[in-house]
């Protein structure tokens, strides 16, 4: 039999290069190996938890991020690509999960730790965002997936839904599947910096991010605009490598390595300007961005399209979640009418 995978992302902004290089990229690549039963979520229940008050940025970027997913290659024939709200057994098996998490363990979880400070909860910590991860576990089981393609900060999320598996199954019996997660083997693309620096990651809410629907126009803007050596005044001045944004995107894109070895070398000697870095720097990005770009235009010409995809999807999803809803059911001795 085959695997299954699945993973999904929060519908809260279009797609950026950070997504594309540490997970969108590896996933068409899983899903182009024939080796898994492939789903892909849009999160749109865990978007509202942070989100509840913005209903109509949610519903947007469904949208948007589908026409991401289609843009950078996943192909609704081999992924389902879904939408998590259209998924009832998804609350339902969140509601039985929860008996299993204490409220300690949730706090404890590493990524909702950190978000809590970072959005400024403090008292006034909505349970619905608390409780996420165990959302998320019903989302990874529903389908008895045993992979899930996540970044690096998703781990603590997938340790939980190992947890939740190993409690559900030694209560109940063995019913759901351990997942394991995948995180790109390349270390520099787990962490993509955004545009003004390497200190910082690329995020939505930092504004420091290339995205996959930027116009060249947009692209050439933000290129000149990233991070490099502040101290490399002078074209003649040697210039620094590490801490270099341009130079750390080269590392991470550019395939041409001897090119790169030669430039980092030029630019450290002296004599190589930015100007010039940033050029080929441009090539190469927009090498990997304009085929993506061209194939969003298309897609979005046919908005009704792209909504039947998500459809198609669904409805797939439910009948794997009604499967598994059946198993569990009967596990936990509530399948009172057979
Ligand atoms: N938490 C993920 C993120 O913020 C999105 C997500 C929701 C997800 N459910 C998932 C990822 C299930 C993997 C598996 O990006």
């Amino acid at each position: 039999m085959r695997k299954v995978l699945l993973t999904g992302d929060r519908p809260t902004g279009q797609l950026h290069l950070g997504h594309f290089v540490g997970s969108l990229r590896n996933r068409v690549a899983l899903q182009n190996s024939g080796d898994y039963d492939c789903f892909v979520m849009i999160a749109d229940v865990q978007a509202l938890t942070d989100n509840f008050k913005s209903p109509q940025k949610v519903r947007d970027n469904v949208y948007e991020v589908a026409l991401d997913y289609l843009a950078v290659g996943l192909d609704p024939k081999k992924t389902t690509i879904f939408i998590q709200s259209l998924i009832p057994a998804l609350a339902e098996l969140t509601i039985y999960y929860m008996n299993l998490v204490t409220v300690a363990r949730l706090q404890r979880n590493p990524t909702v730790k950190t978000e809590i400070q970072s959005k400024g909860f403090g008292k006034a910590l909505p349970t619905g965002f608390l409780v996420y991860p165990i959302s998320q576990a019903a989302d990874i089981t529903f389908c008895k997936a045993h992979v899930v393609p996540v970044g690096e900060d998703q781990l603590p999320m997938i340790e939980q839904t190992r947890e939740i598996v190993r409690t559900f199954n030694s209560i109940y019996g063995d019913v759901l599947v351990e997942p394991e997660a995948l995180i790109p083997s390349d270390e520099k693309s787990r962490r993509l910096p955004g545009i003004t620096g390497n200190d910082t990651k690329m995020s939505k809410s930092l504004n420091n991010g290339i995205y996959l629907a930027d116009d060249l126009d947009t692209l050439r803007a933000k290129v000149r605009q990233m991070y490099t050596d502040p101290g490399h005044l002078k074209v003649s001045d040697p210039g620094k490598i590490e801490g270099n944004t341009v130079f750390t995107y080269l590392d991470v894109f550019a395939t041409d390595t001897a090119y790169v070895a030669e430039l980092k070398e030029h630019y450290q000697r002296g004599g190589l300007g930015d100007v010039k870095v940033k050029g080929y720097l441009l090539e190469v990005l927009d090498g990997i961005l304009a085929p993506i770009r061209q194939r969003r235009a298309e897609y979005a010409k046919d908005p009704a399209a792209v909504y039947e995809v998500l459809k198609e999807g669904t409805a797939y999803a439910n009948e794997v979640a009604a499967a598994t809803l059946a198993e569990v059911r009967a596990a936990m001795k509530i399948d009172y009418f057979g």
